[in-house]
């Protein structure tokens, strides 16, 4: 059997067969550097054994349940690469849009604004806005010292400055700056919820940027939006990502946290997933 059919063979347990074409391009792509039509017309002889060997054991690891973006160490988050490991979350579309939001806020392209990203993970965020606006001097917390190495990391391949701290914010203390916009996207799925969580999240995803308990689902909307009030500038914004479930629960709580001009905003699917509010 020719090389292609055979890890489409493979993966065909793992992927739809919609899914499968794309999958495997974009192994040739990364791992040997082909495009489509060239892996049409791809003669086994033409891959040396060396590459043969990195595609086996990226389907091996893919046969697992591994997320793609794991196994090629990398993927694209509004247009830019970022490196992507178990050491932070994966990005998501649902994110990007949370970007387009805040990069939509006219006018801050052209002033120098100060942005804080909570809970940073990978970085994509911040590194994003801070490779979107020039003029903006971007800073950004997370809990996990391995995601702040990660987010370092696409900080660097995207040429831009971040400056990154290794805070908690629910025990946060003596924080003086204060920011035009407060981003964040904290976790945000409650342990009830697990049992729908598929393994390829599950088992390979870090817990801490993707859990809460059951008993206080909203605890870093609490905490964020009430060190908000403290560090924002007058007109100051904060945007959130949320969990659809709790969209009127989260608009409550930020009014009741001192935020006006509350918006409960949908993604793309048409779920609850975000909310913005000034001070
Ligand atoms: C849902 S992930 C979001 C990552 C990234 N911003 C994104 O949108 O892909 C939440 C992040 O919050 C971080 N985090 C969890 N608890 C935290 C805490 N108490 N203080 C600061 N960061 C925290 C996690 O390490 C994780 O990177």
């Amino acid at each position: 059997m020719d090389f292609v059919e055979k890890i489409k063979t493979e993966l065909s347990n793992v992927y739809s067969k919609q899914e499968l074409g794309s999958v495997v391009s974009l192994i040739f792509n990364k791992l040997a550097g082909i495009n489509l039509t060239e892996i049409l017309l791809l003669d086994n002889k033409k891959l040396s054994e060396k590459v043969m060997q990195k595609i086996e054991s990226a389907v091996e690891r893919l046969k697992l349940n591994e997320p793609i973006q794991y196994v090629l160490g990398q993927t694209e988050f509004y247009g830019l690469p970022f490196i992507t490991d178990n050491r932070a979350l994966i990005p998501r579309p649902e994110t990007e849009e949370l970007v387009d939001l805040i990069l939509c806020n006219c006018g801050l392209d052209e002033k120098p604004v100060e942005i804080l990203d909570i809970g940073t993970g990978s970085g994509c965020i911040a590194v994003t806005l801070a490779q979107k606006l020039k003029n903006a001097q971007v800073s950004a917390f997370d809990i996990s010292l391995d995601a702040l190495n990660l987010a370092h990391e696409n900080a660097e391949l995207n040429n831009v400055f971040v400056k990154f701290y290794h805070q908690n914010i629910l025990k946060i203390t003596d924080f003086e700056q204060k920011f035009d916009v407060i981003v964040s996207n904290p976790p945000y799925v409650t342990e009830e919820e697990k049992e729908f969580i598929k393994p390829n999240v599950l088992d390979f995803e870090p817990h801490i940027a993707l859990f809460v308990s059951n008993s206080e689902p909203l605890i870093f909307y609490d905490y964020i939006s009430k060190f908000a009030k403290n560090h924002l500038k007058p007109n100051g914004k904060l945007y959130f990502e949320i969990n659809q479930n709790f969209g009127k629960n989260i608009v409550k709580l930020l009014k009741i946290n001192g935020f006006k001009n509350v918006e409960l905003k949908k993604d793309i699917s048409g779920k609850d997933r975000f909310v913005l509010g000034n001070i």
